[in-house]
């Protein structure tokens, strides 16, 4: 874990300039919107594949220097925190290696292609004490802060039932004609729909609604091949899900649902929660991502039903340090500067990101959980997490 005290000051090494960029924006965020922060991050370094491509982005947020290797980024000496954006492929061992050198990590989600390579990632961060964040982000929106304050105060009552949803189809993969990219090799990314997205609504399922004993899943793959590129007549074989739907039994009784589906027109960030209990409810969805459904009957029956609040007051999770609460809103950007905040404050408090964050821990449970979905849909047996 963190050591307290150690400094105030953080140089960042980036892997991956597309994430990277949001995280770019986040890192550079900190001292800005929480002014004096409390730990100052230090853009050191970017690595990426391509040299223009890296060069173009470093400059644009002032990194001092750009790698093509990751493995120079990592044994770069004032790189102390290594965020690692590039994609699954390259989580294990980038971030294994930064470990090995002491580093503090950072990891985008799914923090990996397994629970195998999770569980040595896990091992390796805690054999070097060093601190580890998986980029679930969704849980630093502040109506979902907002959700969970109200979960954690029992407001719900007894849970009964928890729904979570994500589709997104921006990519436009519903079309057999786009082209494949990593996301369609499970080489290279483990999962398709469910560790692109299903990912999320499994962390947020574990944050609001507890630990998931047992997984019954359906997978479904409709486009088996794509093109090269674009326009090209040269195949690559898809073998990961564009949809995978598993019912859930959480270890506190609770039932739940979570599907991923990345083949759904018209839905472009549908990230989407329903908690139901004995004393209330809540919904969520990210396309309205400053608002929280919330049904807890009050003793005048006359306003029984749910209420839209609008999260932007100065009493909700995070929003002391925004001015938003006039027009506009809290943004999707405002969650990478929350969390990577939050990474910062515990590291100079030598503390977990847990609960509020998501730990190696939380990111090796949930590729448990994604490896359990994966192997359910394969033999359409329900299988049991208890022992895991
Ligand atoms: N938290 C979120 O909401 C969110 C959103 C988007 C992506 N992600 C996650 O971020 C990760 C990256 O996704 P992306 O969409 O940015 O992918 P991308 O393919 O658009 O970009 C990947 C980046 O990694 C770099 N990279 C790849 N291989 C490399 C190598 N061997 N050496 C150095 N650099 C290398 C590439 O140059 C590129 O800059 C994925 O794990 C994805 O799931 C998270």
């Amino acid at each position: 874990m963190a050591r307290p005290g150690r400094k105030k000051e953080f140089g960042v090494g980036i892997i991956g300039y597309s994430i990277g960029r949001v995280h770019a924006h986040g890192w550079q965020g900190v001292d800005e919107v929480y002014h004096p922060a409390r730990a100052k991050p230090r853009l050191v370094a970017m690595a990426g594949r391509t040299r223009e491509r890296v060069e173009t982005e470093a400059r644009r947020f002032g990194f001092k220097k750009t790698y093509t290797d990751w493995r120079k980024l990592v044994a770069d000496d004032e790189v102390d925190i290594v965020d690692n954006c590039a994609p699954p492929y390259l989580h294990a061992e980038a971030t294994i290696a930064a470990a090995e050198k002491g580093k503090d990590l950072v990891c985008e989600k799914p923090m990996a292609r397994n629970a195998k390579e999770g569980k040595a990632m896990l091992e390796a961060a805690e054999r070097a004490g060093v601190a580890h964040m998986v980029g679930y982000n969704f849980r630093f929106v502040s109506a979902v802060a907002l959700a969970k304050q109200i979960v954690d105060e029992g407001l719900l009552g007894r849970l009964y039932y928890y729904k979570g949803s994500y589709l997104n189809a921006a990519a436009r993969y519903e079309d057999p004609e786009t082209p494949a990219d990593w996301h369609h090799s499970s080489e290279m990314a483990g999962y398709g729909a469910l560790a692109d997205l299903g990912t999320h609504a499994i962390d947020l399922a574990r944050f609001l609604a507890g630990e998931v004993k047992s997984v019954q899943s359906v997978s479904r793959t409709f486009i088996s091949s794509r093109p090269e590129k674009k326009g090209s007549n040269k195949k690559v074989k898809v073998d990961v899900d564009d949809v995978t739907v598993s019912a859930l039994s959480f270890e506190n009784g609770a039932a739940g649902l979570i599907e991923a589906a990345w083949v759904t027109p018209g839905r472009t960030d549908s990230l989407t929660f329903e908690a139901y209990g004995s004393r209330g409810s809540l919904r969520f969805n990210l396309e309205r991502m400053n608002e929280l459904e919330v049904y807890l009957p009050g003793e005048d029956s006359r306003f029984n039903g749910p209420r839209n609040v609008l999260v932007l007051g100065r009493e909700h999770p995070f929003m002391t340090r925004y001015w938003v609460n006039q027009a506009g809103g809290f943004s999707w950007e405002n969650s990478f500067v929350n969390e990577l905040n939050h990474y910062l404050e515990c590291l100079v408090e030598g503390k977990s990101v847990s609960p509020q964050g998501a730990t190696f821990l939380d990111g090796y449970r949930n590729c448990l959980i994604m490896d359990s979905m994966v192997d359910s849909a394969r033999t359409g047996r329900r299988v049991d997490l208890s022992a895991g």
